[in-house]
């Protein structure tokens, strides 16, 4: 069979990481007998750089004309890129946002699993992290606060700044049933997370949750406030199953729970609409710093490729062989520089906090770690499928 990927390169990091993941696509293709054919679509800061706006009506029709559409990055650094001096509806953020809602990708599933051969590469504590978790954060995405009007405005000599922030009762129960749907396909444990002691809309959030959730007797469900889960996070992660809610706490709790898998680069991510199309994109940033030095992770990449496969084209035997291929590459101790013990920030703070030095990190890893780079990374989780 054919399918007609989109795929979108972006900025930074992105179209290194996007490579790696054709590379596995086309190996893939290969073993079970499909094909990929690819159509570049720009969009983020490589689009402004060609169009002057980061994301053309003809860029929205090539990703909708699409099977589904494959992404890598987009964005440049904040405060030096030129990118950022244009007006905020000119960014290349805005981009992303916009193809979402033209889309209607309303629901955005970011898994964060905890690999047993990174277990010393997480920040946590060894009695925290115990057999380790794996969850599943169910994001609203094409609502709430990031879509709402906003303006500038003095008002009586002072500057003023206004973010609207609402849900309706159908945006709030699509998303709802989503996240019961994919609680049935797993450990069915729904934590719908809101701030309903302070805010209206998650007042309505939770009142429609327990509407949905009485046609999912099977699946236990909770409410949480979202201080509390940013805490419980870090404090358990192992309760939770799928975390379901609203868009802004969605962009903030799904960064906090890659960061304790121990790498964002590690984590992929789906987002859809009511048909099997969808965006599939790594969960982590354009990363300019590392782009074009070939050090990048593009296992976060590879695995959203997987998950096209699964959800957009119910290629379930193929995602699996991409995902057993990831693991056995980590398994036999192939790592780029974001996930090795040396030169790693986050390994560095953790190895010291647990008194740990290399050698002894090395041997937690199953004593023989070889660093690569990202088209290595590539190439070896491609063999394996
Ligand atoms: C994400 C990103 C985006 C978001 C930005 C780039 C607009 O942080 O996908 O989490 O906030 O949704
Ligand atoms: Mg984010």
């Amino acid at each position: 069979m054919t399918y007609h990927v989109g795929v979108i390169s972006g900025d930074g990091i992105g179209p290194e990481i996007v490579a790696e993941a054709k590379k596995v696509l086309d190996r893939v293709g290969k073993k079970y007998g499909h094909e990929f054919l690819y159509t570049e679509i720009l969009m983020g800061g490589c689009s402004i750089d060609a169009t002057g706006v980061p994301l053309t009506d003809e860029a929205i029709a090539a990703a909708q004309a699409s099977d589904a559409v494959l992404m890598g990055s987009i964005g440049g650094n904040t405060s030096t890129s030129p990118w950022y001096k244009l007006s905020p509806e000119l960014r290349p953020e805005a981009g992303l946002l916009k193809l979402r809602k033209s889309l209607n990708l309303f629901a955005n599933l970011r898994p964060a699993y905890l690999y047993e051969e990174l277990k010393a590469a997480c920040p946590l504590r060894d009695d925290i992290i115990g057999s380790g978790f794996d969850m599943m954060i169910m994001r609203e995405l094409t609502g709430g606060l990031y879509f709402g009007a906003r303006e500038t405005k003095d008002v009586d000599g002072v500057m003023t700044a206004v973010d609207t922030l609402s849900y309706n009762e159908n945006e709030i129960r699509r998303i709802a049933k989503r996240g019961f749907d994919i609680a049935m396909k797993r450990r069915k444990k729904v934590t719908s997370v809101d701030k309903a002691n302070v805010l209206d809309s998650s007042r309505l959030w939770r009142k429609i949750v327990e509407e949905v959730a009485a046609d999912y007797p099977e699946v236990t469900y909770e409410h949480m406030l979202v201080d509390n889960c940013a805490m419980q996070l870090v404090k358990d992660p192992k309760q939770f199953d799928v975390i379901l809610t609203e868009n802004m706490f969605g962009d903030i709790l799904s960064d906090e729970a890659s960061m304790v898998t121990g790498s964002i680069g590690m984590l992929a991510s789906a987002s859809l609409n009511d048909t099997k199309f969808g965006l599939y994109e790594p969960s982590g940033g354009s990363a300019p710093d590392i782009a074009g030095k070939g050090i990048a992770n593009p296992i976060a990449t590879i695995l959203s490729a997987a998950m096209m496969l699964r959800y957009s084209f119910d290629l379930d035997k193929e995602a699996d062989a991409i995902e057993n291929a990831v693991k056995l590459v980590l398994k036999e101790g192939f790592r780029t520089i974001d996930i090795m013990p040396q030169d790693s920030r986050e390994h560095n703070e953790h190895t010291q906090a647990a008194g740990m030095c290399t050698e002894e990190f090395k041997n937690a890893v199953g004593n023989k770690i070889v660093q690569v780079g990202t088209k290595e990374m590539g190439s070896l989780i491609a063999d394996r499928v």
